[in-house]
């Protein structure tokens, strides 16, 4: 079904609620054009700089990270909860070891405005370039968060993505009901 183009925050309610329930895809690539998948639960999003930002929170150990270290742009996807197993098997296994679109049968396909794909399943994409990245630093962090969120360390690194361009199948709401 043909994507129509939306504003940052048009299926913002449906995009939280997917993200807290089963999570959402972040689509990185290498610079030779290999894409890899990974399912995240964090993310927030908003105006900064007079710009749509989204701010999406990866681990140094994560396989993503040093593809978003190589290539500075990504997409998050949104798909409806018949995907679920999927986004286990994303959110558990690493593109260091197995290529992920092929063990979950998710498709990439080619975004409209940035190198990393999109997931053709998706109902709702946003495509964004990294316009500042920052880490978590564990003398600024609230004790409690600290104790419960890095037992081991590996604080997160928080991309700043500019939403350059966001697109939704007209009955993404509906889809994201079921
Ligand atoms: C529901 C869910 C949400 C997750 N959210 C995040 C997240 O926001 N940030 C993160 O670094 N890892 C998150 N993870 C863990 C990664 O998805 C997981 O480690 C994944 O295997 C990393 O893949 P990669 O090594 O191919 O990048 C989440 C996992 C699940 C199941």
């Amino acid at each position: 079904m043909r994507k129509e183009p939306i504003k940052l925050f048009d299926l913002w309610r449906e995009t939280m609620d997917a993200m807290v329930r089963h999570g959402l895809l972040l689509c990185s690539v290498d610079a030779e054009g290999k894409p890899n998948v990974m399912t995240i639960g964090w993310m927030t999003g908003g105006v900064v700089w007079g710009k749509p930002i989204l701010c999406v929170f990866v681990r140094p150990s994560r396989y993503t990270y040093s593809r978003l270290e190589q290539v500075g742009e990504f997409t998050v996807n949104v798909l409806p909860p018949t995907f679920e197993e999927a986004l286990q098997v994303c959110g558990t296994v690493s593109g260091r070891d197995v290529d992920k679109f092929e063990r979950t049968g998710l498709t990439p396909a080619p975004a409209q405005k940035v190198r990393a794909p999109i997931v053709e399943q998706g109902v709702i994409h946003y495509e964004c370039r990294v316009v500042h990245k920052n880490d978590v630093l564990p003398e600024f962090l609230a004790e409690e968060i600290r104790t419960a969120a890095y037992p081991q360390g590996n604080f997160h690194r928080v991309y700043f993505g500019e939403v350059v361009a966001a697109y939704a199948s007209p009955d993404a709401a509906e889809r994201l009901q079921k």
